[in-house]
């Protein structure tokens, strides 16, 4: 089987109705980046950055897959699927994909907000939606925070990443502005003879390699016209 890697961005969610920041001029849901997403944030004011959060995952939990991720999902019929995405939704999980790497962490899981908190490897699940700084303590005792990538931290999935697309016989980029680094360089590992798909209604306008074709469109229709592409048994 040939090995397909996925990497998907925030426009790969839109059509399940979360919103994407880069659409709404750098603001996510009507905040400031800065003000919710950086560890300057958290130290000025957690309980805006937790709230914040607790409003994200019971948007999420409350979205459902929709037809992108779920054609994604059906490839495993026919390649070594792995998925490399930047969102923080469990949305390519609950579609039904096996190898989802999560770049910038995953917004059903919290970690220690204590110190070294970037490269913990001790991740807990959160019943429902709400992480409340006066409950949620970690072993050592700090309050918990959203096991979230923010703003200047380290991304500690990035070899992991780095090791999964540099053999890939196909890369399909997805609803992705790429202009978050370093995860946006990714694109630039893949061997020279690896087939490249860019699918996002900004295509056009995205500056790739050569070996990159373009599918200006959204996920859905980008996967279905990716799908006419080739043959999937290849
Ligand atoms: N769902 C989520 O988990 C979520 C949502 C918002 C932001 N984020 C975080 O914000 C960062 C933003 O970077 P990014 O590049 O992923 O997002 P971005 O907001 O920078 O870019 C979104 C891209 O999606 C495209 N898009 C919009 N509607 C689309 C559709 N229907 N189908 C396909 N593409 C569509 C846009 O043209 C744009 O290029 C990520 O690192 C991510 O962690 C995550």
């Amino acid at each position: 089987m040939k090995k397909m890697v996925i990497f998907s961005g925030a426009g790969m969610s839109a059509e399940s109705g979360i919103n994407t920041f880069r659409d709404s001029k750098g603001l996510w849901e009507q905040y400031r980046i800065e003000d919710v997403a950086t560890p300057e944030a958290w130290a000025k004011n957690p309980e805006l950055v937790q709230r914040f959060y607790n409003a994200r995952r019971k948007n999420i939990l409350e979205a459902q897959p929709n037809a992108a991720h779920q054609l994604i999902a059906n490839l495993e019929d026919n390649f070594d699927v792995h998925i490399i995405t930047q969102n923080i939704d469990d949305l390519h999980e609950r579609a039904g994909s096996s190898k989802v790497i999560h770049l910038h962490g995953n917004i059903r899981l919290a970690k220690t907000s204590g110190p070294n908190c970037q490269y913990t490897t001790e991740f807990y699940p959160i019943e429902g939606t709400e992480l409340d700084l006066n409950k949620h303590f970690c072993k050592a005792g700090y309050p918990l925070r959203p096991h979230v990538v923010w703003f200047g931290e380290a991304v500690p999935a990035y070899t992991v990443a780095q090791d999964c697309i540099q053999d890939a016989d196909i890369l399909v980029v997805i609803g992705t502005s790429l202009q978050v680094y370093p995860v946006a360089g990714l694109i630039h590992e893949i061997p020279p003879e690896c087939a490249a798909y860019y699918i996002d209604p900004k295509a056009d306008q995205q500056y790739l390699p050569a070996q990159f074709h373009k599918i200006s469109q959204t996920a859905t229709e980008g996967m279905k016209t990716l799908l006419s592409l080739f043959d999937p048994k290849v």
